[in-house]
C-alpha cells in the first residue's frame, strides 16, 4: 500500500523587489546571498526512508518525529495537513500492529516537484511492511552462530525430567521446539518425544536431526495456538514451552495454550514453560506491552497469568527466575546458552537499564490436577 498523505509547500522570506524595468540592480550582498540561499533550494534533492514500528501507542510521538524533521527542512505542516497525516499513521499503525508486532510504517519523502527541489515542497508516502515472526526466524541460520539457542538443555527441563520415572513410559510434548534444544536430549534418554513448531526452517531442520540418530520425535509444523491443530489427549507426562510465551500476543492466547495443554497432559503430569512476568508493584501500560511483543519479550502481570489458568484443571506449583535457575544448574561451559540470553531474559531488551527491570523471564511450573 502507497499512500501519498502530504505536500509541504516552504515559506520563503525573500527579500522584496520593485519591477524590473524600474529598479535600479540590486548589490546588496546581504539580500542576495538570502536570494541565493533561497535559489539554491531549488537545486537540493532530497529522499530517505523512516522505518517506524507498527506500534498505535506511539502515534502521537511519531507525528511529532515527522513534523519536527519537516520543519527542519523549512517545511510546515498546516492543520488539515497536519490532521490528514495522523489519520493516515493512526490507520496504518493499527493495520500493522494487528499483523504482527514486527510490521514496519515505511514514510518515505522526496521532493513533491523534482524541478523544484527542496523549494517546492516534500511528498510524504507510507507503505506498511510486515515481516512474521517465523518469516524473521527464517534468516536465523544464516546470520547467527550455532547453537541458536544454547547447546544445552534447559537444566529445568532436565530437572523435571529426572522426575518422571521410566523413560519409555513418559512421553514429552516439545511445544516450539525450534531445532530441538531440548528435544534431542529427551528423544536420546529414551523419552518419545511430541514437537510443535511454527518456523518450518527449524521444524525441517529438528526432524533431519531425529532421522539422523534414529529418534522417537515426532514434528508437527505449525501454531500451537491454530484452532485446527489438534494434539492427542491425555498422553504426556510433561508438556514444556520453552522460550515460546515471549511469542504470544494476549492473555487469551495463554489462555488457550493453557487449555490445550491440559487436554494434553496426563492427570498428575506437569506443564513448564517460561514467561516474562511484570514484578509485583509494576503495571504495564500499552506502550510497555506494545513494545514487549516488538522486543521478542511479551509480558504478562501476575494477575492475566491468574486469569488465565482459573476454571481449568491446572496448579502452579513454582515460580522461578529463568536466569537464577539456569545459571546455577546449568554446566559453566554452558552459561550464558547464548550471547543474547543474559539481556533478553533479565528484562533489558525491553528496558536496557543498569537498575533491575521490572519484568524478568520466570519458569512457570504448572501441575495437572
Ligand atoms: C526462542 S525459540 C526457542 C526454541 C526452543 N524451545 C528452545 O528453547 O531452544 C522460540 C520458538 O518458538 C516457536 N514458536 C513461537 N510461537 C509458536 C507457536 N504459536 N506455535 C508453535 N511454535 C511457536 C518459534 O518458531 C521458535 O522456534
Amino acid at each position: 500500500m502507497t499512500k501519498n498523505p502530504t505536500s509541504a509547500a516552504s515559506s520563503p522570506e525573500l527579500p522584496v523587489s520593485n519591477s524590473p524595468e524600474t529598479s535600479p540592480p540590486l548589490t546588496d550582498s546581504h539580500s542576495l546571498k538570502l536570494i541565493l540561499k533561497e535559489r539554491l533550494k531549488k537545486n537540493i534533492g532530497i529522499k530517505g526512508e523512516f522505518y517506524l514500528p507498527c506500534l498505535p501507542s506511539m502515534l502521537d510521538d511519531y507525528l511529532k518525529l515527522l513534523s519536527d524533521f519537516l520543519k527542519v527542512l523549512g517545511q510546515n505542516l498546516d492543520a488539515a495537513q497536519t490532521e490528514n497525516l495522523r489519520t493516515l499513521i493512526a490507520n496504518a499503525l493499527t493495520e500493522g500492529f494487528k499483523n504482527s508486532p514486527h510490521a514496519n510504517l515505511i514514510v518515505s519523502y522526496f521532493p513533491a516537484n523534482p524541478q523544484t527541489g527542496l523549494g517546492g515542497g516534500i511528498t510524504l508516502n507510507t507503505k506498511i511492511q510486515v515481516e512474521s515472526m517465523a518469516q524473521k526466524y527464517h534468516t536465523w541460520p544464516d546470520i547467527r552462530p550455532e547453537p541458536l539457542f544454547g547447546s544445552h538443555p534447559d537444566a529445568k527441563v532436565m530437572a523435571i525430567v529426572a522426575e518422571l520415572g521410566e523413560a519409555g513410559k513418559a512421553a514429552i510434548l516439545d511445544v516450539g521446539a525450534g531445532p530441538g534444544r531440548n528435544s534431542l536430549p529427551l528423544a536420546r534418554l529414551g523419552h518419545s518425544v511430541d514437537a510443535i513448531e511454527l518456523t518450518p526452517i527449524f521444524a525441517e531442520k529438528l526432524s533431519a536431526a531425529a532421522l539422523a540418530e534414529n529418534l522417537p520425535i515426532h514434528v508437527t509444523q505449525g501454531d500451537v495456538l491454530d484452532p485446527l491443530l489438534r494434539m492427542k489427549t491425555y498422553r504426556y507426562k510433561l508438556a514444556i514451552a520453552t522460550e515460546v510465551l515471549s511469542h504470544f500476543r494476549y492473555p487469551e492466547q495463554i489462555r488457550l495454550f493453557l487449555g490445550k495443554m491440559s487436554d494434553a497432559v496426563l492427570t498428575g503430569g506437569f506443564i513448564l514453560f517460561s514467561t516474562f512476568l511484570a514484578v509485583d508493584g509494576y503495571e504495564p501500560d500499552e506502550m510497555a506491552k506494545q513494545m514487549s511483543e516488538l522486543c521478542w519479550s511479551y509480558l504478562i502481570t501476575r494477575q492475566e497469568l491468574e486469569a488465565a489458568i482459573e476454571g481449568l484443571p491446572l496448579e502452579i506449583i513454582a515460580d522461578e527466575s529463568v536466569m537464577e535457575y539456569e545459571q546455577k544448574h546449568l554446566p559453566d561451559s554452558a552459561w550464558p546458552p547464548t550471547p543474547w540470553f543474559v539481556s533478553w531474559a533479565s528484562g533489558r531488551d525491553l528496558f536496557p537499564v543498569q537498575e533491575t527491570p521490572p519484568i524478568e523471564l520466570r519458569w512457570i511450573l504448572v501441575k495437572r490436577l
